[in-house]
Formats: C-alpha cells, sequence, structure tokens
C-alpha cells in the first residue's frame, strides 16, 4: 500500500513538472506504457497476500482512475496553452501596410509619343517606321537638296565613314520611303522616331531626338487641310482654348513653309520664360509637300498635292511638364522619370 501511495506521489509531482506536450506523453508511457508503473501494479494485483488484495486492488484501481483525469486535464490544458501561444507569438498585424512592389512604367518620351501617335489615330493617321540610319539621298537629296546646297547647313550631320551613309537628321526621309511604297495611293501617316544632330549637347539640344513627322499626300488636300490638321492636334494636346499662329518659313521640301505656334497663357507663371515674352511658343515646322518632292516620291505634282510637318515631342513634353533640361531625358536618373 505505501509503494501505491508512494507511486501516486511520484506521478502527481512529475505530472506537474511537465511543460509540453512532449513531456505530458514521455510522463504517460512511463506510467500507463505496456511496462508502465501503473500497469505493473495492477498486474501484481494477484501477488499480492489474499487478505489485503481487495484493499490494495481498490486503491490500485482508485490511483489508476486520478492519475488518468489527472493527465487529461492537463493534456487539455497543454493544448490550450499552445494555441494561446501560436496566436500571440505568430499574430499576423492586418493593419501592417505591404510591402511595395516597384512598378516600372513608361518613359516620359513614350507617354508623350503614345499620346501623339493615338491623337493622329483618331483622325486617320497610320504610323509608319522607316530607319535611323540613311542615305544622302534620301535624307537630303530628294528631299530637293542637292549636294552642297546651302539649305543643308540647317541639319548639322553625323557622317558615317561609308560615304552617302548618315544618321538621319530629321524624320522626313521617311516621306520618300512612304511615298514611293504608295504612289499612286493616297497616304496619310505619321512618321515617328529617332533622329541625329552633330550638335553641342546643351540644355535645349540633345545629339539624339525623337521627331514625329506627318505626311499626307492625295488629290485636292490644300493648306486649309494642314491648317484644320495641326489645330486639331495642338487642342487635343495642350487644350480646346488653344490658338495657333502660322508663321512664314523656308524649308527646301515644302513650298509654301511654315512655322507654327500655339498661343500659350500668361497667366502661366512660366509663360514669360517659355515664350520669350511673346505668348506664343513654336511646335512645328510645316508646308505643302514641294513638287519636286512629290515627283520623286512617285506622284504627278499636276493631279497630286499634300502637306507635311515636323515636330519633336520632347520639346512638347518639355513645355508641357516644365522640363527646364533636354539631357534629362537621356540620363536615366530615376528621381527624373518616376516623376511621370
Ligand atoms: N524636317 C524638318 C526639320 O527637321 C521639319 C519639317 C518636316 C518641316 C516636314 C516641314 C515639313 O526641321
Amino acid at each position: 500500500m505505501s509503494d501505491l501511495h508512494e507511486l501516486e506521489q511520484r506521478a502527481t509531482v512529475e505530472l506537474q513538472a511537465c511543460g509540453d506536450e512532449p513531456s505530458l506523453r514521455t510522463w504517460h508511457t512511463k506510467y500507463f506504457g505496456d511496462a508502465g508503473e501503473v500497469k505493473t501494479a495492477l498486474n501484481g494485483i494477484g501477488k499480492v497476500p489474499k487478505e489485503q488484495r481487495a484493499a490494495y486492488g481498490k486503491e490500485a484501481n482508485r490511483i489508476k482512475e486520478v492519475l488518468n483525469a489527472a493527465f487529461d486535464a492537463a493534456l487539455a490544458a497543454e493544448k490550450d496553452r499552445a494555441i494561446e501561444r501560436s496566436l500571440t507569438a505568430d499574430a499576423v498585424d492586418v493593419t501592417l501596410p505591404g510591402r511595395t512592389v516597384p512598378r516600372g512604367r513608361l518613359h516620359v518620351a513614350t507617354q508623350t509619343l503614345r499620346e501623339i501617335y493615338a491623337i493622329f489615330a483618331d483622325m486617320g493617321f497610320q504610323v509608319y517606321r522607316t530607319r535611323e540610319v540613311e542615305s544622302d539621298e534620301n535624307n537630303f537629296e530628294l528631299l530637293n537638296m542637292p549636294p552642297h546646297h546651302p539649305a543643308r547647313d540647317m541639319w548639322d550631320t553625323f557622317h558615317t565613314t561609308t560615304p552617302g551613309v548618315l544618321l538621319r537628321t530629321h524624320t522626313s526621309p521617311g516621306q520618300i520611303h512612304v511615298m514611293r511604297q504608295s504612289a499612286p495611293n493616297p497616304v496619310r501617316v505619321i512618321l515617328p522616331g529617332m533622329c541625329y544632330r552633330y550638335e553641342q549637347i546643351t540644355t535645349r539640344s540633345e545629339i539624339m531626338f525623337h521627331q514625329v513627322e506627318g505626311l499626307a499626300v492625295g488629290e485636292g488636300i490644300t493648306m486649309a487641310d494642314l491648317k484644320g490638321t495641326i489645330q486639331a492636334f495642338a487642342r487635343r494636346l495642350f487644350g480646346q482654348e488653344r490658338q495657333i499662329r502660322i508663321r512664314s518659313s523656308y524649308f527646301p521640301f515644302t513650298e509654301p513653309s511654315i512655322e507654327v505656334d500655339v498661343d500659350w497663357p500668361m497667366t502661366d507663371p512660366d509663360a514669360v520664360r517659355l515664350t520669350k515674352g511673346t505668348g506664343w511658343l513654336e511646335i512645328m515646322g510645316a508646308g505643302m509637300v514641294h513638287p519636286t518632292v512629290l515627283r520623286n516620291g512617285g506622284y504627278d505634282p499636276e493631279k497630286f498635292s499634300g502637306f507635311a510637318f515636323g515636330m519633336g515631342p520632347q520639346r512638347i513634353a518639355m513645355l508641357r511638364y516644365g522640363i527646364d533640361d533636354i539631357r534629362e531625358f537621356w540620363k536615366n536618373d530615376l528621381r527624373f522619370l518616376q516623376q511621370f
């Protein structure tokens, strides 16, 4: 009997010392496993002298019930504590802001180009791309500038080591490509792309920059069509109240040639700087396609006419966003790029 009491006390103390589920399981095996002490005690009932057997057996069974109940209670309590621990230790704070994934974006020049494409697409102009490495013939001669023509000085040129091959100084040679491919059908295209000039890099000029050329050729196209197209474009891009102003100019491949300004509200704090105090801002060169150029493109100038224009979308982006240095476009400085 004293063995039984010693067993009960020891088992109870050990059970209370168990701090986690594995130690509880170990405790259970020690006392209730096949060779466990409680099992052994119960199996030993038969060996107890007859007169003590009933009392011993009763006590052994009582201890078995008590310890079993204590184990079940301890295990349940431990499971509760484990859940409680995991709730506090691994708590997810759903109110924390997430980690932001850095998102890429289109370059401000690309954004501006795409806006320009969309406006002209609405007016029925297709986008047409032509080469950046050009022949002298396309870049100058067929645009009505024979060798040594003084107007070539308007475009400082990167020549290559191959005679007659250069980097195009404007998108106008694209006019020749389109016309030769399309004649005698009418055309209505814009020609976007990179151009190159052998110039000093400053805040206002880069050696490489985008242009968007426009060309419409057909029967009965007049200066009024050119004016209407440019006006509609300027209003879509800069605002419906915008006025345009046309000044006479000179390009060898257009006749007459014009330059187009858009009015700039003098209420804008940058207006004086942007417009040099005039309230007008130059946005493009343009004109009616020169008869010689039409002929070089495969059209009979007696029957066909057309207009062309050329603009610098980066200059337009600079005006719209107040960018004061064209070199920012190629610097790849994220602090600049992320603003758009
Ligand atoms: N190619 C001219 C330039 O680069 C712009 C232009 C294009 C003018 C088409 C008239 C017609 O300055």
